[in-house]
């Protein structure tokens, strides 16, 4: 099978390097990849990884693209593409996409949208209410009172929300919003939970967190997500039985009985609050970092998988079968994310950490005269795998500290409470 991979993120070069462990993918082209996805090596004589240019943003180019390479399967990696249609001509074009139509990508691209669909589907989430005015907004938020939640309701990268007990703060967020939302505060820990769906039947991965703060002990502004670990030794028992019967299949469903089935990666963002599980959000494909650190545990292979998604045969699928153990992810991001990341900056020292046993997925790099140099916010995610938390954790940061970026950041409680047995579920 012939792969073609779109994106350049850290997402993508997990994509691409779990694709190239498929006996059955003979070629993984990914456009327009990374400096990462560009150097690594074939897992068997005959197969080919490589990238090719392309703006994904032109259509017309990324079909011209899978058409000239003339690939068995399409991976739209990043939200964009997708809420903009990308899937769309590519399946026009005949070619099977693991990636939803741009209109069932709306479950990610408006949040006003989620929320009808959740409505419709009985779906738990936080109540809110959705605000085009100021005013609108400032009731909103003392209707609810503090911590408020204002979030934007268009695509925003991860960054379009802000949780904050300050009310001037709030009523700026949310003035700065040409449409917005404003939540009920929702308590308890986070988990991500993905699912592989062909529009009809739903194959749950295994859970995850995520760390979305910059900084240590959830400080800081919001981020695209500065690692994750899974799985999560806390959850409940039958968690994932739990979301795929409240949340994955009747979302599902839902978009099918509305006539834009959902089919691809289908990313629950949910709180475990005192009041039982509540959606957070959805977004429309893998999630950044968590699958950075989902893939490597994976042993299903995920060209298959995917295909099958992709054409409508999941029911034939077996349950994903899954290593023992524990898989951590730690973002390296550049000095001054998010607010003005800076470019440029020499990497050194991935050889050396990869040597020890991390796998190190490039998300912001670039070559520039022959050096390895940052050129995004979140430039790196160093990934290693264990026993359990803790061995991946003491793995996955030995690597990062051989990894030099200037004025580079990273948080060091990746997965620390969850290894410590310190994570509380609301009661
Ligand atoms: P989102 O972009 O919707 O995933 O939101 C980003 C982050 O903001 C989430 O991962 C949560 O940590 C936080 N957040 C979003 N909505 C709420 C809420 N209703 N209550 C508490 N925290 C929230
Ligand atoms: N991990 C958060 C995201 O992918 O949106």
């Amino acid at each position: 099978m012939k792969v073609l991979v779109i994106g350049s993120g850290g997402r993508e070069h997990a994509l691409v390097w779990a694709l190239s462990q498929d006996p059955d993918v003979e070629q993984v082209v990914a456009a327009p990849g990374n400096p990462g996805i560009a150097a690594l090596q074939p897992a068997y004589d005959g197969q080919t990884v490589v990238c090719r240019p392309v703006d994904i943003s032109d259509q017309d180019a990324v079909v011209a693209l899978a058409t000239e390479v003339g690939c068995d399967l399409v991976v739209v990696g990043p939200e964009a593409p997708l809420v903009a249609g990308l899937a769309d001509p590519l399946r026009a074009a005949g070619i099977a996409v693991f990636g939803p139509s741009g209109e069932a990508a709306q479950i990610e691209g408006s949040k006003a949208f989620a929320k009808d669909v959740m409505a419709a589907a009985s779906v738990p989430t936080g109540r809110a209410y959705v605000c085009t005015t100021p005013e609108q907004a400032a009731e909103a938020i003392d209707a609810f009172g503090p911590p408020y939640v204002v979030k934007d309701d268009a695509l925003a990268a991860g960054k379009g929300v802000v949780v904050t007990s300050d009310r001037e703060e709030a009523l700026a967020h949310a003035a700065g919003c040409e449409q917005v939302l404003i939540e009920e505060f929702l308590d308890g820990p986070e988990v991500s939970l993905f699912a592989i769906t062909d529009g009809v039947t739903v194959l749950p991965m295994q859970p995850a967190q995520d760390f979305k703060r910059l900084a240590d002990n959830d400080e800081g502004p919001n981020t695209g997500g500065m690692g994750a670990y899974t799985p999560l030794p806390w959850a409940p028992e039958k968690l994932v039985e739990q979301i795929t019967e409240k949340v994955l299949q009747p979302t599902v469903d839902e978009m099918r009985r509305r006539g834009t089935p959902f089919s691809g990666l289908l990313y629950a963002g949910l709180a475990l609050t005192s009041r039982g599980l509540r959606v957070i959000e959805f977004n429309c494909r893998f999630g950044d970092p968590e699958t950075q650190a989902l893939l490597p545990l994976l042993k299903t292979p995920l060209g298959g998988l995917l295909y099958a998604a992709a054409t409508g045969r999941l029911e034939d699928q077996v349950p994903l079968n899954w290593s023992m153990g524990a898989s951590v992810a730690v973002v390296v991001a550049a000095k001054k994310y998010p607010v003005n990341p800076r470019s440029g900056d020499v990497i050194t020292g991935i050889e050396q950490a990869e040597a020890g046993g991390v796998r190190v997925f490039h998300a912001g790099t670039a070559v520039e005269d022959g050096e390895l140099v940052t050129a995004g916010g979140r430039v790196l995610a160093v990934t290693a795998t264990g026993k359990n938390l803790d061995e991946a954790r003491q793995r996955a940061y030995a690597g990062v500290g051989q990894i030099l970026i200037k004025g580079s950041q990273h948080r060091t409680d990746i997965a620390l409470k969850a290894s410590r047995g310190e994570i509380e579920l609301a009661q």
